[in-house]
This record gives C-alpha cells, structure tokens and sequence, in this order.
C-alpha cells in the first residue's frame, strides 16, 4: 500500500509531467503555426529586425483564421484566382492589405507598413493594440470629448480577445509584408 508521502510524490511527478507535456504541446504548436503562415504568406516578406516565429504565427493568424484579406485587400483575389468560382486561389498580391473595400460611409484602410518606421497604418504597437482592444478609432478628430469614436465595421470586438502575443504577432507580421499606396480603385 502507498503511503501519503508516496501518494503525493507520484501527484507531484504526474503534475511535473502534465506541466512538462503542456509546454511542450505549446512550443510545437508555436512553431507548427509560424511554419503554415510562412507557407500561406501570400506576399513576400522583410524580415529584417523582427522577430520570425512571432511573423510566421502572425501571418497564420491573418491569413488562416483572421479573414483579414477579405476586407483590407480589394479586389480579394487576382484574376483567374478566385475560389469560390471554382478556381485556383491566388490572392491579389498587388492590393494586399491596401485597402479599398467600400462599407457604406466608411472604407477599409491601407493597413500596409508606412514610413521609414514601418509602422503598420502608420500605427505604433501601443496605438495598435488599443485600437484593437477598444474598438477606438485611432483618428479621433471631430469627436466629441468623452465620446470617442468607434470602428463601425472592422470586428475589434472579436480580434480585441486574442492573447497580447497574438496581436503582437499580427503586428509584426504586418510589419514585415510590402508597403503599397493606397488602393487607387476603391468599390463595394
Ligand atoms: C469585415 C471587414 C473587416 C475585417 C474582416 C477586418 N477589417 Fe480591419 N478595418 C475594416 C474597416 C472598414 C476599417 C475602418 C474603420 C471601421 O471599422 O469603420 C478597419 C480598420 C482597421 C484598422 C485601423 C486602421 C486605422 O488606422 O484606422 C486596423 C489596424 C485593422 N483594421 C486591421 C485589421 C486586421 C489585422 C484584420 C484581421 C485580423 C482586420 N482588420 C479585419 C474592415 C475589416
């Protein structure tokens, strides 16, 4: 029969090994998820300066969950490439991430890197981040003191529940994709 200390020293290894399997599970599936999103990457990609597992995961997060081609890049595919005819996908790599999709008043941004910083939207991570947490919109000009104005369209209230590393992630890959004017041919 086991004694109480030979009890607890068996819950202790076991608890060690859960902990251990579970880091373990997690390490992989970080490196599983930066190896996808360099494969999906649609565009090329600078690496210079940043972090690359944080950029692979952050383009997992884009471009395998977060749906955000179907708004910020116009039209979504190239030609020849769209998917839901039947057809290969080819993403329209020319307008990724430019913008130009119409929403009634308002239109998705260039949320491409601008500046010498390349500051994706021209947005700093800490500007990022609360625009994503709050669903604040990071032009408050015109708005009422104590009313700040919100994003109509854009699903914050989603995204803003990520981890802050998986935002980061989608920072830093935006940091790292091609910076584009913004879409000269906007349209629904
Ligand atoms: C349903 C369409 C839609 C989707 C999906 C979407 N966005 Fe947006 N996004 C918009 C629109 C439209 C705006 C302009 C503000 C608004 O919502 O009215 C915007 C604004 C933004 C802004 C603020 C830029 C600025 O300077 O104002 C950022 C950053 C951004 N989007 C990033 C993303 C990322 C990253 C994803 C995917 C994880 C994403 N968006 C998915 C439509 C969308």
């Amino acid at each position: 029969m086991q004694t109480p200390i030979g009890r607890l020293a068996i819950a202790a290894a076991m608890l060690t090994l859960a902990a251990g399997a579970s880091h373990a599970d997690q390490s992989n599936s970080d490196v599983e998820r930066a190896a996808i999103g360099f494969r999906i990457a649609p565009v090329p990609l600078d690496l210079r300066r940043l972090n690359k597992s944080l950029v692979g995961q952050g383009s997992y997060l884009m471009n395998a969950a977060g749906g955000c081609n179907d708004c910020h890049t116009h039209p979504n595919f190239a030609p020849g490439g769209d998917p839901f005819a039947g057809e290969p996908e080819a993403i329209n790599v020319a307008g990724y991430m430019r913008g130009g999709r119409e929403f009634g008043p308002t239109t998705s941004p260039n949320i491409t890197p601008q500046g010498a910083q390349r500051l994706p939207a021209g947005l700093t991570w800490e500007q990022f981040l609360h625009a994503l947490r709050t669903g604040e919109d990071p032009d408050q000009t015109g708005a009422p003191a104590g009313h700040p104005k919100l994003l109509q369209v854009m699903p914050w209230n989603v995204y803003g529940k990520l981890a802050e590393r998986d935002l980061r992630a989608i920072y830093e890959y935006l940091r790292s994709i091609p910076a584009l004017p913004d879409n000269p041919n906007p349209g629904p």
